[in-house]
């Protein structure tokens, strides 16, 4: 038997248990992980409290939980190559990452060799973050001397999009509550408080002007940059259903195929930083999810297992 948080129905954070399940193992093509960390995303609880949502994941309750994780391969199934027992992995399993055991397709799923420098719990945070970070890059084309604006900063993706334009030569302004401000300072990020006037509290702080912008909440940012001239092609949006925003639209799914790997080295070669606001053991799934809702973390929400 091997423990597994269980989503018995769609809803919120009661819906999720930690049962007692038969262990899996690996089929043909399959790995076996045995998980060390799964690190949390707002996409984890969103897809489980609305059904509609649900449904475009493929998620249909009971499933598992989860898609971050980091852990080491334990049985390997015919037929798969690269992967061994006992190599450290990490990356992305649908519905599956917040259990003790993960099965896995390589060819289809994100499983990735971690560096031998990486921690789990570091390496549990980046799949989905590092990537729609990375993508998020790619739409602004962040050029040296660039000004960029960067909504919902100190988020999970915010960390590493700070950090990313920063790398690429740019000035980060990023949006935040006035709890996050030291946080941000700590990036070399320029905070502002997000919310009503925000226009003018960036005019204030860049009076040449921004070239470009993220936001990764919603469409403030992006309405703030597009009123200050920036070319919607050069603002991204992650997070929003604003269907006359004539920002672009980006996410996980548009990042380049070695994004992961890339990012992952250059968190392990201490190049860029990853923030953990807290960790849980599995049993507390239920506070982790909680914590993560709240959606005033500076950083990622890392399950231990
Ligand atoms: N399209 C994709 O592929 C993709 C991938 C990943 C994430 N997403 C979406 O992108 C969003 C960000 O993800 P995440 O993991 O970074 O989320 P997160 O870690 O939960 O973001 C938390 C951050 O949001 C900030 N925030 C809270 N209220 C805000 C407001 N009104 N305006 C601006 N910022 C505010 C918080 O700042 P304070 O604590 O200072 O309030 C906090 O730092 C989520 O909606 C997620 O679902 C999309």
């Amino acid at each position: 038997m091997s423990k597994s948080v269980i989503v018995e129905a769609f809803g919120g954070p009661d819906v999720l248990h930690v049962r007692e399940v038969p262990a899996p193992h690996a089929g043909t093509g399959q790995l076996r992980i045995k998980t060390a960390a799964a690190g949390l995303n707002p996409m984890d609880w969103l897809i489980i409290a609305d059904d509609a949502l649900g449904a475009e994941f493929g998620v249909h309750p009971p499933t598992g939980f989860g898609y971050d994780f980091a852990g080491v391969v334990d049985e390997v199934g015919d037929s798969v190559t690269g992967f061994k027992v006992g190599d450290r992995v990490f990356g992305g399993a649908m519905s599956r990452a917040a259990a003790e055991f993960i099965l896995a397709d390589p060819a289809t799923d994100e499983v990735r060799h971690l560096p031998d420098s990486l921690d789990f719990v570091t390496a549990s945070t980046l799949p989905v973050a590092a990537r729609t970070a990375a993508a998020v890059i790619d739409t602004m084309g962040i050029t040296h001397g660039d000004t960029v604006l960067v909504g919902g900063a100190a988020g999970g993706v915010g960390v590493l999009t700070v950090q990313l334009a920063q790398l690429a030569g740019a000035r980060v302004i990023g949006t935040g509550s006035q709890d996050s401000f030291e946080f941000l300072l700590g990036l070399g990020v320029e905070p502002v408080q997000y919310g009503p006037g925000l226009i003018d509290r960036v005019r204030a702080i860049a009076p040449g002007g921004i070239s470009a912008a993220a936001d990764l909440f919603g469409s403030e940012t992006a309405h703030v940059a597009l009123a200050l001239g920036v070319p919607g092609s050069r603002v991204a949006t992650i997070a929003t259903q604003d269907p006359g925003l004539a920002a672009t639209k980006t996410g996980a799914a548009n990042s380049a195929a070695d994004a992961l790997t890339t990012i992952a080295a250059l968190v392990a070669d201490g190049t860029l930083t990853v923030s953990i606001a807290a960790q849980y053991p599995l049993r507390d799934i239920r506070s982790a999810v909680t914590r993560q809702a709240s959606r005033h973390l500076r950083g990622k929400i890392v399950l231990t297992v």
